[in-house]
C-alpha cells in the first residue's frame, strides 16, 4: 500500500483529479491511501491565522513556523517511517526517475505551501525533500503535489492494466526517450495514411522502426534527454 498524507490549508482540493480514471479506481480499490490534514487546525488564535508578513519587508505573506511546525510534528510523530516532501518551485525538478523512486516508499507526507512560501526555519528543522514540478510559480503546492502523485500512483502494479504501456511510454521507453508515434483505425484518415510498416505484421521490423522513431523524435524535440547523465538524479 502506498500511503500519502497531505498537509495543506485547502484540504477540499483533494483528491481533486486523483479521484478520476486510473488513480481514482486505484484509490477505491485501496491500492493507495490518502489522508488530508488541514494545517489551519494548528493555528493559535481564534481567527485561525496561518500566515504573517515577512520580516525585513517585501510582498506577500509567509506561513508561520509555529503553526506549520505543529502540523508537521503531529504527522511525523505518528509516522516515523514517512518520507517528508515539501512542494516548492525551488526544489529538485521532478521527473519519471524520481516518480519511480518515490513510489517505492510505503509512506510519504507532502507539505503544500501557499502565499509566498513557508518560514525557512521549518525547512531547516525538518530538512524535507524539496520538490518542484517545473520552472514556473503556481499559487500553491497543491496542484504540484497532485501531479507528483498521479505520476507515482500509475506506476504501482495493477493500476495500469497493460504493464507494457508503462514501459514503452514517454520518458520510460529505452531509457528516457520520447514515445514513438501511435496510430489506430482507420488506415486512411483524410490525406494521411498509417505507416505501411505497422500493417506488415513483422514484429521485429515494427519494434526496430519504433525505436528509431523514438530516437529521431527525441533528438528533434528534446535533445537534452539523450544526455542520460543529467537525467537520473534523485537525492
Ligand atoms: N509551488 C508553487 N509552484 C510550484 C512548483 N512549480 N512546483 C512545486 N511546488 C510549487
Amino acid at each position: 500500500m502506498f500511503n500519502v498524507i497531505i498537509l495543506t490549508i485547502f484540504p477540499e482540493m483533494f483528491p481533486g483529479f486523483l479521484n478520476y480514471s486510473l488513480t481514482g479506481k486505484a484509490l477505491e480499490k485501496k491500492i493507495w491511501n490518502l489522508e488530508v490534514v488541514n494545517i489551519r487546525f494548528f493555528a493559535k488564535d481564534k481567527h485561525l491565522t496561518v500566515d504573517n508578513v515577512p520580516y525585513g519587508g517585501g510582498a506577500g505573506m509567509i506561513m508561520r513556523p509555529d503553526v506549520v511546525g505543529d502540523a508537521v510534528d503531529s504527522i511525523l510523530s505518528a509516522h516515523k517511517d514517512t518520507r517528508f516532501i515539501y512542494m516548492t518551485p525551488s526544489g529538485t525538478k521532478f521527473n519519471q526517475s524520481i516518480a519511480k523512486k518515490l513510489v517505492e516508499f510505503s509512506h510519504i507526507t507532502i507539505l503544500c505551501g501557499r502565499f509566498e512560501g513557508i518560514d525557512q526555519r521549518v525547512i531547516d528543522e525538518y530538512n524535507p525533500y524539496e520538490l518542484s514540478i517545473g520552472d514556473y510559480v503556481l499559487s500553491g503546492g497543491e496542484p504540484a503535489a497532485m501531479v507528483v502523485l498521479d505520476a507515482c500512483i500509475r506506476l504501482i502494479p495493477g493500476v495500469v492494466s497493460n504493464s507494457d504501456s508503462i514501459i514503452e511510454e514517454s520518458f520510460s521507453y529505452s531509457g528516457g526517450m520520447l514515445e514513438y508515434p501511435q496510430y489506430t483505425r482507420p488506415e486512411q484518415w483524410r490525406k494521411h495514411r498509417v505507416p505501411e510498416i505497422l500493417l506488415s505484421g513483422d514484429h521485429k521490423k515494427i519494434s526496430d522502426w519504433r525505436q528509431k522513431q523514438s530516437q529521431v523524435i527525441t533528438k528533434k524535440l528534446r535533445p537534452e534527454l539523450l544526455d542520460r547523465e543529467t537525467n537520473d538524479k534523485f537525492t
